[in-house]
């Protein structure tokens, strides 16, 4: 068996990002807006769910194969019940994989410790802005921002290494740019600004509303001089720059204006057990039938295999020609960022 598998396009299979949940407690304008997912909205139901075992088995498989990084996603991770023994159930049969979670940070400053013992590596946590007005409108809720900024410390005294994501919006949160850069780099921890994407079907995403992230370091380094990182290994999905005479560094996720889909290593699987292979994949295939009539470990290799090496993505790549068509696409809660 030739580990890692390869692609149509020659790239391994590294990064697994697993989504435990769809479900939220918030509703950010860009992946779940309130309007389109309201209290009736109907998430999957708990039988449909992968449990630990079959979490755990998929897993123990997927390293074999040589997956070196695993991202519990959701949905928001942490409303899956007893998260923490999923992690520490992950960790036992991947002992030496970097294990990292997105959170939306609600939960963190409740479960941090815990999931720190459980042996979690790395959290990144999603704040948009600083301002409180800014953050309930783009989150959906009525928390305030410090109760996220509580969450990150939490993470932090609990041993974790943090980084932030920001979700960049012109005329949402544009203005938020540079007290968010000056806040995080005080504090001394990594902020990365995503480009705002077309995932989904709900977010009413067009160009204009993207700001480049060629823009976002011309603002910052105005005021504060930034030298670029080099990337650590293949695949890395932030381009990185560090403040000059720090260690504190940024990142820029740029899939709008700068794809990288030529170094895409990154396999998904959602909570109720489908295998995708794009963000913006119309849909996934299932292993958990496979799972529950009894297949072997054999069996699975070969489906996860089969759907590594007939994958062909590069959505990024070949956006602007597609986001006029009216094509499906799995949404973001689902699949997992
Ligand atoms: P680190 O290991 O901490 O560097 O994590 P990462 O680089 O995998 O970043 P993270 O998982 O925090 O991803 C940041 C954001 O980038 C996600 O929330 C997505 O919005 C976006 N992103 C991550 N992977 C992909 C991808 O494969 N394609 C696209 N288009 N966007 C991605
Ligand atoms: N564009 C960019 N990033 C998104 N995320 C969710 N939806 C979008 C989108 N439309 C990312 C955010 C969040 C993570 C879970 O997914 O970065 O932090
Ligand atoms: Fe929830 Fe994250 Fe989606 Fe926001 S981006 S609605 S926090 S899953
Ligand atoms: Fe990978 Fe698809 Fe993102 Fe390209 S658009 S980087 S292929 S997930």
């Amino acid at each position: 068996l030739e580990v890692p598998f390869r692609d149509t396009f020659g790239r391994p299979m590294r990064d697994l990002r697993l989504s435990v949940t769809d479900r939220c407690n918030f509703r950010c304008v860009y992946c779940m807006p309130k309007e389109k997912f309201g209290p009736h909205f109907s998430f999957l139901p708990p039988a449909s769910l992968l449990t630990f075992d079959e979490i755990e088995r998929l897993v123990r498989i997927f390293v074999s194969l040589g997956i070196r990084k695993v991202r519990i996603t959701g949905g928001e991770p942490l409303l899956r019940p007893r998260i923490e023994e999923l992690v520490a159930r992950i960790r036992r049969v991947a002992p030496g994989v970097d294990l990292a979670m997105t959170t939306n940070g609600f939960l963190l400053a409740k479960k941090a410790r815990a999931l720190r013992e459980a042996g979690l590596d790395r959290v990144t946590v999603s704040l948009d802005s600083l301002n409180p007005q800014t953050f309930r409108r783009l989150s959906g809720t009525n928390l305030l921002p410090e109760l996220i900024v509580r969450g990150i410390d939490a993470a932090r005294e609990a041993g974790f290494e943090v980084k932030v994501n920001m979700v960049v919006i012109r005329g949402e949160n544009d203005a938020d740019i540079l007290p968010m850069a000056r806040f995080f780099r005080e504090k001394g921890v990594t902020l990365r600004f995503i480009e705002f994407m077309d995932v989904g079907t709900a977010n009413d995403w067009n160009l204009e509303r993207v700001v480049p992230a060629r823009e976002i370091l011309e603002r910052i380094s105005r005021e504060m001089p930034l030298e670029p990182v080099h990337p650590e290994y293949f695949g890395e999905v932030a381009k990185r720059y560090r403040y000059v005479g720090s260690d504190v560094e940024i990142g820029f996720v740029t899939s709008v204006t700068q794809a990288f889909c030529s170094s895409c290593t990154r396999i998904r699987l959602t909570a109720d057990g489908k295998l995708v292979t794009c963000l913006f994949a119309e849909t996934g295939e299932d292993v958990r039938t496979l799972l529950r009539n009894g297949a072997s470990d054999e069996e699975i290799v070969a489906k996860i295999r089969e759907v590594w090496e007939r994958r062909a993505d590069h959505y990024s790549e070949i956006r602007l020609a597609n986001t006029k068509k009216n094509r499906t696409k799995v949404e973001m809660f689902y699949v997992g960022g």
